[in-house]
């Protein structure tokens, strides 16, 4: 049983104290609060608390008194709030618990590295190795060994950008402009059977559409073995299409010609959209043939012992024909709103 009365002369303490307490900061505003009026343990509320146990005779005064306390005390709380602003979470820097949690943005790889990714782990499984070369060749692993002539349109100065002008036939150094240079360094260092395939991005100073852009990226592969046939080509390039598109895949081998390759050919994969009239369209995504005899000579392989295929396919193609992407160049805005979709 608690003392029910406090004495007169502790509420008269008490009551100068509720008047001269520091009142000039919210903290400040914050503790006196709670030191006289909280539900628990405030001291005001623990008297009132009391009334119903002073004696009858005695309780309407102490009553009164004890209420005068706390009018007192939230007059004081008023003119505080009014002069220092009420107490607020946010401004006083406590956190608001009750707001709802803020989901982390949760990055991802870009589609071409996707792509890439998709297109290594399709022909790891059919034995590939990867390899890779530098970014900046010279005329001999870029043109030269690969059976450029000396006057082919390619080596001209529009379509490459240069870090050493050529100064005379076979001479330059420069962005390299296909990812088949590497297939050189690798013949160069590796006696065969080879299999490999070769990541890599590539320069071309060429204007820029839909369908181009200065930078894109490759990817190669070089087989070179005793009896490496055009048919073991043909099926390697149709499974890889199978896996990487689906087993409805439309693909079809056209000839053409690259000066490293004999015969040649180029890949177009049916590119279904409902908008043409025809449903669809070709899109070419790479390039292939047997590896000419004289590029294995350039590299010292004995080219009546060994044959050996190579392709080299545009890595964006693959990325645009997956997602429906229909213009190269937002692949390299790296605008957030689109990459997003590629979570
Ligand atoms: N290097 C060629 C280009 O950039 C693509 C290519 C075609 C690569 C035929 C090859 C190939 O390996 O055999 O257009």
């Amino acid at each position: 049983m608690p003392d029910p009365i406090a004495p007169k002369d502790q509420l008269d303490l008490l009551a100068q104290e509720i008047q001269s307490d520091p009142l000039e900061t919210a903290a400040d505003l914050d503790a006196y609060r709670i030191r006289y009026l909280s539900r628990k343990q405030g001291r005001i509320t623990e008297l009132l608390k009391q009334i119903p146990a002073v004696d009858p005779s005695d309780r309407k005064a102490f009553g009164a008194a004890v209420n005068g306390l706390k009018s007192l005390a939230e007059e004081r709380i008023a003119e505080a709030e009014a002069r220092i602003g009420p107490v607020d979470d946010a401004a006083s820097g406590a956190p608001d618990l009750t707001l709802p949690g803020r989901r982390p943005v949760r990055g991802s790889l870009h589609p071409i590295t996707q792509a890439r990714r998709e297109i290594e782990r399709v022909f790891a499984g059919f034995g590939f190795t990867i390899a890779e070369g530098p970014e900046i060749e010279d005329d001999w692993h870029n043109f030269t060994a690969l059976n450029f002539p000396p006057d082919h349109p390619a080596r001209d100065m529009q379509d490459t950008f240069f870090v050493e002008p050529p100064s005379g036939p076979g001479t330059g150094i420069f962005l390299r402009t296909h990812t088949s240079p590497v297939q050189i360094r690798v013949m160069e260092g590796t006696p065969p059977p080879i299999r490999v395939i070769i990541p890599g991005r590539v320069y071309r100073n060429e204007a820029i559409s839909y369908k181009s852009f200065c930078l894109f990226h490759q990817m190669e592969g070089l087989v070179v073995a005793e009896g490496v046939s055009m048919a073991e080509l043909k099926q390697v390039l149709h499974a890889f299409a199978v896996e990487m598109f689906g087993t409805d895949v439309r693909m079809r081998f056209r000839p053409s010609f690259f000066p490293f390759t004999e015969p040649s050919a180029e890949v177009d994969i049916w590119w279904k959209d409902e908008r043409l009239p025809d449903g669809g369209r070709w899109l070419e995504i790479l390039g292939c043939g047997m590896v000419d005899p004289a590029v294995l000579e350039a590299v010292g392989i004995d080219s009546e012992r060994y044959t050996g295929y190579a392709f080299g396919m545009g890595i964006e193609r693959i990325a645009m024909l997956r997602h429906g992407i229909t213009d190269i160049r937002v692949l390299y805005e790296n605008d957030a709103r689109f990459l997003e979709q590629f979570a």
